[in-house]
């Protein structure tokens, strides 16, 4: 086990590149690996999770090779089509990536193959009826352990379309039962209550599937459809950007631009609460998906966080409660019990740690509490594995008053290996 350390009070300043998308990473393979003919993409995240897909749709038939270029970025070119892609000979390992083996179970659903999906400790924990109960309806016979966790196994084949209602608000969800969708007879709809990231579907159309999305963003359709290869520079990922643009504005003199992020539907809720709080946080658009976002240090006061906007920022909601411990006043975030089946369950990994660092934070049902406006001092505080987690409480180090050490600091391998290399390029 890895520990990383850090000492608070020193301004961040200067511009940093994130890692590229993992949401949009992980999608570009797996419709490339659909894709009859070679895809191109630059700009990968390069961690962990995304390396699963990869090996993953590796193992079903699909070539990836990664290229050095000279700009110094990697470029994956992926060789694709249905007609290349066969069984599994070995069950695929996603490793922590929810994202991996919720996607891949719809993806491997229309095939009539037989696919063994496993995952870490942490994945097998997970609810995957969610995304279960669709493909048996679609037709797919699908086989979990008791309770509905993995390993899953997928027999697939002969689907038909569904007219889906999610019980949760969950892009996996949507996703995986679009991905089936795209080989099964008749149209498959689904019909969310909460708009979630939508990045399916806006590459599914890029790719030439024939898929509609109602103009609220609520209802997507989609058919048995021949996708074609694609070029793509992945955009960098809020999720990643939101570590740094927090760590800015709560380290006094610190000013820092994070570059090129992605800033399409339902993932910038993150700044729309920090400027609730009185954050100096902008957005300086790069083209239509992407912008700089810029943040300085200013004082914070308390918010509400809840409803509607949550699955807009569910994964930043770690990073959001070091905010608001740094914010005068009490700040609630409600309405996320799906904290609670993340890698961990982050409403108590979260209240835990930072109630061990000198932050008054309470943990509720499906949130948090947190009074903040406490220095938040030294202390040793633990990753529990999950890479969210770990990164959230090295920023509450770099906003403390002393030194703090992150045990399970290897946990960030899952989404952004560089980030203490980013850390060190801002101090
Ligand atoms: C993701 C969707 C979200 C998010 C996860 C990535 C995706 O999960 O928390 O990190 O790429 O679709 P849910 O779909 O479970 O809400």
């Amino acid at each position: 086990m890895t520990a990383l350390e850090v000492s608070g009070g020193q301004p961040l300043c200067g511009r940093v590149q994130v890692p590229g998308d993992k949401s949009i990473s992980h999608r570009a393979l797996i419709l490339a690996a659909r894709a009859g003919g070679v895809s191109v993409l630059r700009g990968l995240s390069q961690g962990d999770d995304v390396a699963r897909t990869a090996a993953a749709i590796q193992s079903l038939g699909a070539g990836v090779e990664h290229v050095g270029l000279d700009s110094g970025e990697i470029e994956t070119r992926v060789t694709g089509g249905v007609d290349r892609l066969s069984q599994s000979e070995v069950p695929i390992d996603v490793g922590n990536s929810g994202t991996t083996i919720r996607l891949l179970s719809g993806f491997c659903a229309p095939f009539p193959w037989l696919t063994v999906l496993t995952g870490d400790e942490s994945v097998s924990r997970r609810p995957m009826d969610r995304v279960v109960q669709p493909l048996r309806q679609m037709g797919a016979h699908v086989d979990c352990q008791p309770g509905c966790v993995a390993p899953l196994t997928v027999h697939g084949g002969s689907l038909t379309g569904i007219e889906y209602h999610p019980p949760v608000a969950s892009a996996q969800l949507k996703s995986a039962v679009l991905l089936a969708g795209l080989g099964a007879e008749g149209d498959t709809v689904v019909y969310e209550r909460e708009r979630t990231r939508c990045h399916t579907e806006e590459m599914l159309a890029a790719c030439g599937a024939d898929v509609n999305v109602s103009a609220d963003g609520l209802v997507t359709r989609v058919r048995a459809s021949e996708l074609h290869p694609f070029e793509l520079d992945v955009p960098s990922d809020p999720s990643q950007a939101a570590f740094w643009v927090v760590a800015a504005c709560i380290i006094p003199g610190s000013d820092v631009v994070v570059e090129r992020v992605y800033v399409g539907p339902r993932r910038t809720g993150f700044v729309d609460v920090l400027r609730r709080m009185g954050a100096k946080v902008d957005v300086e658009p790069v083209d239509a998906h992407t912008a700089d976002i810029h943040a300085r240090y200013g004082p914070l006061h308390a918010t509400e966080v809840g409803g509607e906007e949550v699955p807009g920022l569910i994964d930043e909601i770690p990073v959001l409660a070091v905010a608001a411990a740094m914010a005068e006043g009490v700040t609630t975030f409600h309405g996320a019990g799906e904290l609670r089946v993340k890698e961990t369950d982050r409403i108590a990994t979260m209240s835990d740690e930072l109630r061990s660092i000198g932050v008054h934070a309470a943990a509720m049902a499906d949130g948090l509490v947190v009074h903040g406006g406490n220095p938040l001092h030294d202390g040793q505080v633990r990753s529990h594995g999950d890479h969210r987690v770990a990164m959230a409480l090295a920023v509450a180090g770099l906003g403390s008053t002393g030194t703090t050490r992150i045990d399970g600091w290897e946990a960030v391998a899952t989404s952004y290996p560089g980030f203490e290399s980013d850390l060190q390029s801002l101090l």
